[in-house]
């Protein structure tokens, strides 16, 4: 398809004020583009890095069609965003991700299903709609197992772990869904994730795999490239290469795989830039977010060449509650280690400030250093 270039000087719109989106508005603004967020949060992330943020709820259409209206492009950076929002601006203006590609992974159910009728490597699951249905998938499946609502869930919420059938009813309960993704709970060796961008024009530039620690279902570290196999690797870029095709994504996807048996299965995907890809702002030479203005805008994709490995450390809200206010300073004095904070005036139990990140001669060399900036950072 030949190119249709929205070009610098044009305002991208952005589903989202949160972190994704400042940092997106931040690669725009270094690009000559302007950007407008919709978000209801009064103080949201990206408030100050854009030329409109419109308070509003993700529901709202006439926000969409306000945005859309102010705006040459619009693109989002979370997926709790109302169908009908992206329909509204769909009116107006091109709307990258597809609506499609958001319905289908707003849920869980379905994406999972879309991924298995696709041939792709899925971990064994089943769908549940209602608690002996639940039950029935916690005995098929062997009862340990991680249950998620189909819709909403991020950051390891909206999720259950089982131990046995006799957990339906409780996880049930707890979880309050219509419809739930019932997964064994995996022996994982290790957690990678792929980001692909796809333009309009089917330009499609697949990032080296990104290796990722988890700690109690969030992200902790990351580093990119993942210190893997190259066979894994380059197995991990056939499987998000093919998921980014067959979803026709435009934009960016970020494919979250599991390493299980020295096999790979796909988790999730998300249609936006990634927490696990932080680092490619320091390790590569296109980063994501100024990737995905080159890709919602139809540009020419950037190299997504690694020019350095290197490593993020999230802080989360926990490491301003817990006593001592976190010691900047001291994370600081370490040669090469860069602080990215957010801008989010309220700490919270698990909500993401910011994070640490350094570059190093190898990956886990790079690794180490964010862990140590994090220790001093915290004092733990
Ligand atoms: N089936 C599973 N087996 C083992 N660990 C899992 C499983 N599903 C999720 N996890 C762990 O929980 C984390 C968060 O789950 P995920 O499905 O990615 O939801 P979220 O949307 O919260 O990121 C994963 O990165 C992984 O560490
Ligand atoms: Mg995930």
């Amino acid at each position: 398809m030949p190119r249709s270039c929205i070009l610098p000087g044009a305002t991208i719109g952005i589903f989202g004020g949160g972190q994704l989106g400042r940092m997106t508005a931040m690669a725009a603004r270094e690009m000559g583009y302007r950007s407008r967020v919709v978000d209801p949060d009064p103080g949201c992330a990206a408030r100050f890095s854009v030329e409109e943020h419109i308070v509003a709820a993700f529901d709202d259409v006439d926000a969409a069609a306000r945005l859309a209206a102010g705006s040459d492009v619009v693109t989002l950076e979370i997926e709790k965003i109302a169908l009908a929002c992206l329909d509204r601006a769909r009116r107006d203006v091109p709307v990258r991700p597809s609506s499609a590609a958001l319905s289908l992974i707003q849920d869980r159910a379905a994406q999972k299903s879309f991924l298995s009728k696709a041939g792709l490597p899925v971990g064994p699951f089943a769908v549940a709609t209602n608690e002996a249905e639940l039950e029935q998938a916690l005995a098929s499946l062997g009862g340990r197992c991680f249950v998620k609502a189909a819709r909403g869930g991020y950051d390891g919420r909206g999720q259950a772990q089982t131990t046995s059938p006799s957990d339906a009813a409780s996880a049930w309960r707890e979880l309050a869904a219509e419809t739930c993704v019932v997964e064994q709970a995996l022996a994982i060796e290790g957690e990678l994730s792929v980001m692909v961008a796809r333009s309009p024009s089917g330009e499609i530039a697949v990032y080296p795999p990104a290796l990722n620690h988890h700690v109690e279902r969030v992200l902790a570290w990351s580093v990119l490239p993942a210190p893997v196999e190259p066979a894994l690797g380059e197995q991990a870029l056939e499987i998000a290469r093919a998921v980014a095709s067959a979803l026709e994504v435009e934009g960016l996807l970020c494919i979250e795989l599991f390493v299980v048996g020295g096999a790979l299965l796909v988790n999730e995907l998300a249609p936006r830039p990634h927490n696990s890809y932080h680092a490619s702002v320091l390790a590569s030479e296109t980063s994501q977010f100024e990737q995905c203005v080159r890709a919602v805008c139809d540009l020419p994709l950037g190299s997504v060449q690694t020019t350095r490995p290197a490593a993020i450390y999230n802080l989360l809200g926990d490491d301003w509650l817990g006593g001592a206010p976190p010691n900047f300073e001291r994370a600081l004095e370490l040669a090469g280690v860069r602080l990215h904070l957010y801008g989010k005036s309220v700490a919270r139990p698990g909500r993401k400030m910011g994070h640490l990140s350094a570059s190093a001669g190898t990956p886990m060399q790079a690794v180490e250093l964010v862990k140590r900036a994090k220790a001093l950072l915290t004092g733990r």
